[in-house]
């Protein structure tokens, strides 16, 4: 069995659009994690929530039964145990950036607001860590997302060193 690649970030920093290019530059198994109905625990005002160990099992029968390499594309795949995982990607978004491309959605005020403080405090990096996994940041901010898929291939060629820690959104919470 291949190991699992995350891609794990606020809503809007970029997971999708970088997930199915690394898929498709590598023939990689896409999964995204949506509301499939093995998973979803129960729905609140609309909203579907994940059970994550329902998910987890989900994309273990996935990943088992796949020959390719899966790419899992969720706000929630860190939750992917690390021993099944080569690498989890965190996407990244400056906030004042983030409220532009999130106002595009049918997001309401406090939707966006929360978002961009999680994105601020690098809540999911901090659960990505919690986890142990082995991490790479990507900043997607005024940047293509061609250049960001690059920056993942050379992540995963070896060719570029894995880091994280150096995106600071921080300013965003100290605004009056
Ligand atoms: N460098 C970049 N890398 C990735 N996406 C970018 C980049 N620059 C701009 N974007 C844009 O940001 C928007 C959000 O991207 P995307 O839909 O991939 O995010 P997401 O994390 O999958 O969001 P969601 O969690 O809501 O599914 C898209 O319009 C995308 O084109
Ligand atoms: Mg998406």
């Amino acid at each position: 069995m291949k190991k699992a690649i995350l891609v794990t970030g606020t809503p809007g920093t970029g997971k999708t659009s970088i997930a199915k290019g690394i898929a498709e530059h590598y023939d990689y198994e896409y999964i995204l994690i949506s509301g499939h109905k093995d998973y979803v625990s129960e729905i609140v005002k609309g909203v579907k929530l994940i059970d994550v160990d329902k998910m987890i099992k989900w994309i273990k029968e996935r990943q088992e039964r796949s020959e390719k390499v899966i790419i899992i594309d969720s706000h929630l795949s860190h939750y992917y145990p690390k021993e099944l995982t080569r690498m989890c990607f965190v996407t990244r978004c400056d906030p004042a950036e983030l409220r532009i491309r999130l106002k595009k959605r049918e997001y309401n005020n406090k939707k966006i607001r929360i978002n961009l403080e999680a994105e601020a405090m690098d809540l999911i990096l901090q659960e990505a860590i919690k986890e142990e996994h082995r991490i790479h940041e990507i900043n997607t901010t005024h940047r293509s997302t061609k250049s960001s898929i690059q920056e993942v291939i050379g992540v995963l060629e070896e060719k570029k060193k894995k880091s994280y820690g150096s995106v600071d959104f921080s300013y965003y919470l100290m605004k009056p």
